[in-house]
Formats: structure tokens, sequence, C-alpha cells
């Protein structure tokens, strides 16, 4: 069979090394995929977003299946558009794919269908969001609502910082369109934890649970990023609360959408917040996150090819699905600078052994050298019986890694640690 992922990404190279594990597949294509991919699949000068060069692709090589990673080619209707063309899809169609593409659309969902999440107000023009934060409680939190490259949300501890964000979205249209539309919400505080499940719009299976560290410094400092780097399981994530937010969050989410006529059919991942009153939703991403599915997928244990095609053929629930009873950590070596500035080009060289635990982000090919080309460079994760073990040996092998300007943070999985 031939398969084809779109995307470029470490999270595109973790779904790539766990469908190499299929003996069905001969071909796997990447679209773009990148450097480091190449060694796993086949890379195809496509960008993940040029929705008609990916289907005239998929026809013209006769795609057996697609599995459409990232945001933007979902919300965008990627799979809609190959599904016209007969070609069978993991990943949500369009009218799905707005449970992250629209915070408002999440949002208005969360409040019909009474699923928790921060109380919040929606906006259309500035002067009316300026109005409401004069005596909106401080801090708070102010979303764009389209994509906005993981940057849309600004955390506001004081009002003048409230007034500038909403400014900046609304008037100077920092986000574009994103921004025509803006959520304001309460500020909650707790544990984050994401949760990645499988679903086919009737059955919903959570993956094993994990956690991402998004701020570029230790400690939680310095700037927000695409993430750092996941420990999974997350010990806040306890059975009692798993099989709280399965009552109140999963299985009335999976309905809401099914009731409002958009059957999500995919990965969801419900970005979650313990609190005080229990789990509460701050996200939906309708796909893997990115740096989480680096430390999900390298503990599943059941075949995903199988399980990507029971969420297709909506037979889920016939599919045993099951984790290794281990831990995983991912760190995630990056450019010196990154999320801002930073140099690239330079040579990385990875030791051979080392290699199946890497997964590439940003590196491109220079004849046979691999070369940086991106902040994220690449995510080494390792699988381990405790989260000790496996955050240790993440660090070992980060450390075999070469490449100049190689930054990483040195607390992953710390406080994970702490809590147990
Ligand atoms: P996002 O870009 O949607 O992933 O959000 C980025 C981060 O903002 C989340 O991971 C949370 O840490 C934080 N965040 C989003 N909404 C809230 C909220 N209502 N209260 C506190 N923190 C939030
Ligand atoms: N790691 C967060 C995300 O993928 O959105």
């Amino acid at each position: 069979m031939k398969v084809m992922v779109v995307g470029g990404g470490g999270r595109e190279h973790a779904i790539i090394k766990k469908l190499r594990e299929n003996s069905e597949i001969d071909t796997i294509y990447a679209l773009p995929g990148n450097g480091g991919i190449a060694r796993d699949a086949v890379c195809v000068g496509i960008a993940a977003t040029d929705l008609d060069a990916i289907v005239d692709f998929a026809v013209k090589n006769h795609i057996d299946y697609a599995v459409v990673a990232p945001d933007d080619p979902l919300v965008l209707g990627c799979v809609d558009r190959l599904e016209e063309q007969g070609i069978p899809c993991f990943g949500p169609n369009k009218n799905a794919a707005v449970i992250e593409g629209s915070k408002v659309f999440s949002k208005n969902l969360m409040k019909k269908y009474s699923i928790p999440t921060a109380r919040f107000e929606v906006f259309s023009n500035a002067s009316d969001a300026l109005e409401y934060l004069k005596t909106a409680p401080i801090p708070t939190v102010i979303k764009a609502d389209g994509l906005a490259l993981g940057k849309g949300v600004i955390i506001a501890f004081s009002r003048e910082e409230a007034n500038a964000a909403v400014l900046s979205i609304m008037r100077d249209k920092k986000f574009g369109r994103s921004g025509d539309k803006i959520v304001i919400e309460e500020y909650l505080t707790g544990p984050e934890v994401s949760v990645l499940s499988f679903t086919d719009g009737h059955t919903v299976v959570p993956m094993i649970s994990s956690q991402d560290h998004k701020r570029a410094k230790d400690n939680d400092e310095g700037l927000n990023t695409g993430g750092m780097g996941t420990v999974a399981p997350n010990p806040y994530y306890t059975k009692e609360v798993a099989d709280e937010c399965m009552e109140k969050i999963f299985l009335p989410t999976i309905r809401a959408m099914r009731e409002e006529g958009r059957p999500f059919k995919g990965c969801l991942y419900f970005g979650l917040m313990i609190t005080e009153d229990g789990p509460k939703v701050i996200e939906y991403n309708c796909r893997f996150g990115d740096p989480e599915a680096q430390v999900v997928l390298p503990l599943l244990e059941s075949d995903l090819f199988t399980v990507m095609r029971s969420v297709t053929e909506e037979r889920l629930s016939q599919v045993d699905v099951r984790f290794k009873d281990a831990s995983a950590a991912c760190v995630i070596l990056a450019s010196e600078g990154y999320p801002l500035s930073y140099e690239k080009g330079f040579e990385i060289t990875i030791p051979e052994e080392i290699l199946e635990n890497t997964y590439v982000a940003g590196a491109s090919l220079d004849g046979d050298v691999l070369r940086t080309s991106g902040g994220r460079v690449l995510g080494v994760t390792a699988v381990r019986d405790t989260l000790e073990e496996a955050v240790s040996a993440a660090y070992r092998m980060c450390e075999d890694i070469h490449f100049e300007n190689k930054y990483c943070r040195s607390d992953i999985g710390r406080r994970a640690l702490e809590a147990k």
C-alpha cells in the first residue's frame, strides 16, 4: 500500500516511524517532510497547505491512504478534497476541524453542551472589548478566534497589557483575519494535561496522557514556543481525573459534534487544566500535538495504521488500542535564539544507534549532510520503565548529538517528577 503523510515536522516523523511498523505499507510519502524524515519516507516538495498540489499528487500516484497531520490543511479542508477523489483519510473534515479553527465556535459549543471551560465573552469589535476590559477581572486571557501559529493566546497580567493585546489583534490585525473576532476569558490555574484521543465520531479512546513544556527557558520562563519537550504519562492525570474527563468532557464533546452535524473523525486533542473545580478545557486541537506525538506514539503498543483505518471506517470500538506500561520523555534540541532569531545551516551529527529515537523537525539535506534549518531542530525520545529513567536517558542521548548553537531546556519532566 502507498500511504501519504501531509506535514513536515517532528510530529509527522513520529507518525511515519510508527506507520513503518505495519508490513502492509510499502511506501510512505511525506509532503513536504524534511531532511531527517527522508530516512524514513519519500519526501515530496509540496507544501502542506497547497491543497491542489496535494490532491494532484495523491491521484497521480494512486495513494491508498492519507494522514493529514497539521492544523492548517485540516482547517482548509484537505480531507474533504482527498475524500472527493475517493482517497480514505485520517483526520477531520473541514466542518469538524473548526473545533480548532475557530475558538468562538469551540467556546460556544462548550457553553451549549455544558462542557467545563473558562467563562468567556466574544467580541467582534475592539471598542466593545476595551469597554468590557475596564471592569474585567485581571489576569485575563485574550484569544484570537482563528489559527495564529500557536501565538494567538495572550495572558494579560494588567489592564494595559489586555488593552494592548486587543488593539494588536483587532486594530493592527497582527494575525490577519484570524483576529476578526476574539474571545476574552477567565484566567484559570492548575496543572496542564494534554490528552490526545482517537475518535471515529461515535467512540472515543483517550491515548496516554502527556505534558508539554511550552516556554523557551527553564522553570517555564521565557517566550512561548512550539514546545520544548514532553513527558508521558502526566502524573496529574490520575484515574479519578481521567474518569471525570471521560464523563464530563470527552464523551460530551464527541456527542456535541455529532449533534451539530459535524462528526469528528481523527485525533482530537484535549488541552486541559486541572483546576480546583475539576478539569476544564483550555483548548481543542483537531490533530496530534507536537511534541506530544513524540512521546505518545512511541508508547502505543497497538499498530497505528490499524487504529487509524478503524477510525476512518467508523469501527474504532472493535479495535484494541493499547499503550505500554512505561514512561517516555522527549527533549527538543533547538537553535539558540529560538523562538526569535537564530542562525541555521549547521551540520548535525547523530550517532547511528540513536537515530531511531530522534524525530526531526527543522533540518534539511545538503547532499548527505543533515543541516539545521529551523528553530526546533529535532526531538530525542527515550522510553523506559519509569519517568526518571526516561528523562535521564533522553538527556544522555542529547549529549551525543552535535550541531553548533544547540540549545535545550534542562528541566524537561522536572515538574512531573516532583508531582509524583
Ligand atoms: P494555546 O496557544 O491555545 O495552546 O494556549 C497557550 C497556553 O495559554 C495554554 O497552554 C495555557 O498555558 C495558557 N492558557 C490558555 N487559556 C488559558 C486560561 N483560560 N487560563 C490560563 N491559562 C490559559
Ligand atoms: N504542543 C501543543 C500543540 O501541539 O498545540
